[in-house]
């Protein structure tokens, strides 16, 4: 079994690989040493015409090959960039697919899902992406790995034929291969923007787990199957920063929630930068604390009055002028709409006094002095 899935792993043609022309030596052995009435003497008399001949199909490629690297780099820069707000498509069951397609169809371009994790139906994600009409390149398909060891593992979202459900002891490597092809299949893409390393709640699991995670996930990025990498839930600089320093491929991505019980990584958001991370995603703003501190408070609400908008959309206004990137996972239409514009059409700009303000609502210290 395990022999079997290794190679319904591995068979997925590798992109880089392109076979080589094979040119024959004129003075090789093999024709030196050519029996009367075989083909071989015509290939000695033709030798020089042969030569010349395997000389332009090498060029050719070798052109060939430069135009393809020439066209992936465009291909590249023509791929969407991460989103100033995401969509975050976890616990919407069967309305997966609706309710991607209404995210899209109201602006969001970047939108997150999870492989392995019971919380989310990744195939939704595919099915509601197609449905949007909103072809592939303008979108940012996100998706996480969850190894077998982390609590919100769950093998609903895995349906490829003959490896589904999965073995349970898998190696980190397999479990990884088999995460990524299968987001590809429910996904309905042949490359992914991101693939985020799963952490349940800041509960770490062991670094030298992730690093080998990693190192699977660095290799499909070589081969262009993932764009960027990133991780959930580390609130300890020790453990970004080794692996920030172990990792070939630079984590570019950082999913953290915005909490009062993690003091809003007010002292690790300079970290994320001195890191190069060039995203700080944040979830759980209107469901966790602050959310419940801005709902009524008369500071917000005055503010929110004056600008046009929710306290909720003023929220999220404020943790993005914190350099952070608000997952949204709104059920609703109307919210959906009002959060794109406010957020990425019409963008709200807080001045420094209404940053202040917000701040003093939750914590003082987000806007230093
Ligand atoms: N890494 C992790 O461990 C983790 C954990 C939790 C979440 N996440 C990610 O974060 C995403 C967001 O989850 P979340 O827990 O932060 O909360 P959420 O799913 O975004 O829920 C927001 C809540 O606020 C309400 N709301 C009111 N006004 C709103 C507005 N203008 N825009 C949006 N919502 C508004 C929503 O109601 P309506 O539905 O009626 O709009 C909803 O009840 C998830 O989908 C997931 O991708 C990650």
């Amino acid at each position: 079994m395990a022999g079997f899935l290794r190679s319904r792993l591995t068979a997925r043609p590798d992109p880089s690989h392109v076979p080589l022309p094979v040119i024959s030596h004129p003075q090789s052995k093999e024709i030196n040493h050519a029996k009367e009435g075989s083909i071989t003497p015509l290939i000695y008399r033709y030798r020089t015409a042969i030569a010349l001949l395997s000389s332009i199909l090498l060029w050719n490629y070798i052109f060939a090959n430069d135009n393809r690297n020439e066209e992936s780099d465009l291909q590249a820069k023509t791929k969407a960039p991460m989103g100033d707000i995401v969509y975050g498509a976890k616990s919407k069951g069967d309305d997966t697919a609706r309710l991607v397609k209404e995210a899209i169809q109201s602006g969001f371009r970047h939108i997150a899902t999870g492989g392995f994790h019971f919380e989310y139906n990744e195939t939704g994600v595919g099915q509601g992406w197609i449905e949007s009409g909103v072809p592939r390149n303008e979108l940012y398909l996100q998706t996480l790995f969850v190894s077998q060891s982390t609590e919100n593992y769950g093998v609903l979202n895995c349906l490829l034929e003959a490896v589904c459900p999965p073995l349970s002891g898998m190696s980190i490597e397999e479990q990884v291969k088999l995460s990524v092809q299968s987001s590809l299949h429910n996904l309905q893409t042949d490359y992914i923007d991101s693939v985020l390393v799963h952490n349940f709640r800041a509960k770490l699991q062991p670094y030298e787990e992730t690093l080998r995670a990693w190192k699977v996930l660095e290799d499909y990025v070589d081969k262009g199957i993932i764009r960027h990498l990133g991780i959930v839930s580390v609130h300890d600089k020790e453990y970004l920063t080794k692996l920030h320093n172990d990792a070939r491929i630079k984590p570019t991505i950082i999913q953290n929630r915005f909490h009062s019980n993690r003091s809003y990584d007010i002292n690790l958001r300079p970290v994320f930068k001195e890191l190069g991370f060039e995203q700080n995603q944040l979830f759980w703003i209107l469901t966790g604390s602050a959310g419940g501190k801005v709902r009524n408070n008369e500071v917000v609400t005055k503010l929110a009055i004056e600008k046009g908008v929710s306290n909720q959309v003023l929220l999220y206004s404020f943790t993005m002028q914190l350099g952070g990137t608000p997952l949204i996972g709104s059920k609703s239409l109307d919210h959906m709409k009002e959060d794109f514009d406010a957020l990425v059409k019409n963008k709200l700009n807080l001045k420094r006094d209404e940053l202040i303000a917000m701040a003093s609502v939750l914590n003082k210290n987000l806007i230093q002095s």
